[in-house]
């Protein structure tokens, strides 16, 4: 039983607790807290152990909030962390997990250099492999990296140019914008997905361009690949359909963007209307010879979360990836069926 705690309970924290508390092989220690706002109720509804910044202890249990210890006394009693704080306070974070000298996961938001390696299953699991500090990639490059994957065993890739159109902010972050405009986010091309999604595919030879636009709900990447082998349409879908993290969205269902997407969520019963697969147009691919083209939607506060728990095991050596994938697909239910 591998023993983990969750250092950062917000958006991508307390998805991935719950998908640990699924997990027959993993204990969750506790989540840690610095406020003692709606999150922390959720967390003790949930009878999750609630660890919090030292000092803090009176002002969750003056709101009746009971407090099992320190952020410092979950992280000792733990075999692993996954870091789920806002960029930069992972980095900072991870002196105090090198102090008690605790492996730990640490989110997209923090630099690839800060970090021993970078983490995508489906792209390279065994990197990470007894490695002490970790970082799943972004959502956008853990999306790019799970559908280039399979084509670039099967077909390799010359180059790919990806168009990533942003959500403007998470649903959680009304300060956040923009709310009328569509902003050019970097101005300048090409962008840092690129190198980013070659932090775990090193020979892919990509370009990356990114807008933010006004929508909470997921990202869409418009995609464009030169192969190195002819391809067809038909063998192309047959691929992507066998990834267990890749959702063939069909034209028939009648969805033709993200907030279908988001509905379909919500009607086969996802927890917080979440979608852990690449969702990806069937009529959308076009391929010609060695051209191709298709649309993607990444729901972003989702996607990483598989891929976290995918982490600690790799992190910990406790089987191949194909195990752990699979482990993980069956007990948080990935899949939305056809
Ligand atoms: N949201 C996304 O779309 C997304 C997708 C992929 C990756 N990521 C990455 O995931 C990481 C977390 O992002 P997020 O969106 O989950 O952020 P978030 O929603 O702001 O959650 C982070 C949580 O960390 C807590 N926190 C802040 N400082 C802390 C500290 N010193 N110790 C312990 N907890 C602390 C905050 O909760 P309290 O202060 O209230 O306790 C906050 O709720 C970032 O690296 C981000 O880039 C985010």
């Amino acid at each position: 039983m591998i023993n983990v705690s969750v250092n950062g309970y917000g958006t991508i924290g307390k998805r991935v607790a719950d998908a640990i508390v699924q997990q027959p092989d993993m204990k969750l220690i506790g989540v840690s807290k610095t406020k003692p706002n709606h999150e922390a109720k959720t967390a003790v509804d949930k009878k999750y152990p609630l660890y919090v910044v030292k000092g803090a202890e009176e002002s969750f249990s003056g709101v009746g909030f009971e407090v099992e210890g320190t952020i410092e006394e979950m992280i000792e009693n733990s075999d692993i962390v996954v870091d789920a704080t806002p960029s930069g306070v992972g980095f900072e974070n991870s002196k105090l997990y090198k102090k008690f000298e605790v492996p730990a996961i640490v989110q997209g938001g923090e630099k690839e250099d800060s970090v021993e390696c970078s983490f995508n299953a489906r792209a390279n699991f065994e990197t990470s492999v007894g490695k002490k500090l970790v970082r799943v990639v972004s959502c956008n490059s853990t999306g790019i990296a799970r559908l280039l994957t399979p084509i670039e065993e099967r077909y390799g890739i010359d180059r790919a140019r990806v168009t990533l159109i942003r959500r403007g902010a998470d649903p959680g972050q009304p300060s956040k914008g923009p709310i009328n405009d569509v902003i050019l986010d970097p101005v300048y091309l090409p962008s840092h997905h690129g190198p980013d999604v070659k932090s775990v595919l090193p020979n892919i030879n990509i370009d990356t361009l990114a807008l933010k636009i006004p929508t909470t709900l997921m990202h869409v990447h418009v995609v464009n690949l030169s192969l190195n082998k002819s391809a067809d349409k038909v063998r192309m879908c047959e691929l992507l359909s066998k990834e267990s993290r890749i959702h063939m969205v069909a034209l028939r269902e009648g969805i033709k963007g993200i907030a279908g997407l988001k509905e379909l969520a919500l009607d086969v019963g996802r927890p917080r209307g979440d979608l852990w697969e690449n969702c990806v147009w069937e009529e959308s691919i076009s391929v010609e010879d060695k051209e191709v083209y298709l649309f993607q939607a990444i729901h972003q506060e989702a996607d990483v979360v598989p891929e976290n728990i995918d982490a600690i095991r790799a992190i910990m050596d406790e089987c191949s990836c194909k195990e752990s994938m699979d482990l993980t697909d069956r007990t948080i239910g990935m899949g939305l069926g056809r």
